[in-house]
């Protein structure tokens, strides 16, 4: 899995991007999420998720401080899910932070999203008990000795 950043020339594939009708409640739209990166540029880093050259899904990440990378946004193409590359995703984004030296990674699950839940549970993501924004707040410690990838 591949992290490339949107630009002008993927960035119509990245608003093509869709969801099965009953996900959309659990993310932004890509559309919104670019939006937002523009606004809040440059702690917001939205990324397209390329596996070959295929894209498969977005990411938005934040960074504020020096130790946590916020997982603002994640989702996978309804054509590409359920295939590994959720996990391969989160993995891919987990190298990143570990290449800036941070520790930690943290992201927000809309509650009844069993299946997210479900995989950053089996990431080794747990709950820290914070409700931000009517989301449930997980966190997952990247310790230093992690294997990338
Ligand atoms: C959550 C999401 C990113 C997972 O992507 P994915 O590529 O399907 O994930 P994976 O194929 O890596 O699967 C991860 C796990 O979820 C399970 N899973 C995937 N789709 C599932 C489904 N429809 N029902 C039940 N379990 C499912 C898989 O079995 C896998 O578990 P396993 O490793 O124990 O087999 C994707 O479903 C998505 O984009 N959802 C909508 C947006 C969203 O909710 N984003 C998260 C916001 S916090």
């Amino acid at each position: 899995m591949r992290l490339e950043a949107v630009d002008e020339r993927n960035y119509p594939s990245v608003i093509g991007l869709e969801l099965h009708e009953d996900q959309r409640a659990f993310v932004a739209s890509n559309v919104r999420s670019i939006a937002d990166a523009w606004v809040h540029r440059p702690k917001l880093e939205p990324l397209a998720l390329f596996s070959g050259d295929d894209l498969v899904g977005f990411t938005l990440l934040e960074r504020d401080g020096p130790e946590v990378l916020h997982v603002v946004r994640f989702m996978i193409d309804r054509r590409a899910q359920g295939r590994g590359l959720g996990r391969k995703g989160l993995a891919a984004i987990a190298d990143v932070a570990r290449a800036e030296g941070r520790s930690r990674l943290v992201l927000g699950v809309v509650p009844g999203n069993a299946v997210a839940t479900g995989l950053y549970r089996a990431f080794g993501f747990t709950e820290t008990g914070e409700v931000d924004g009517g989301e449930i707040v997980m966190r997952h410690d990247l310790a230093p000795a992690d294997l990338p990838g």
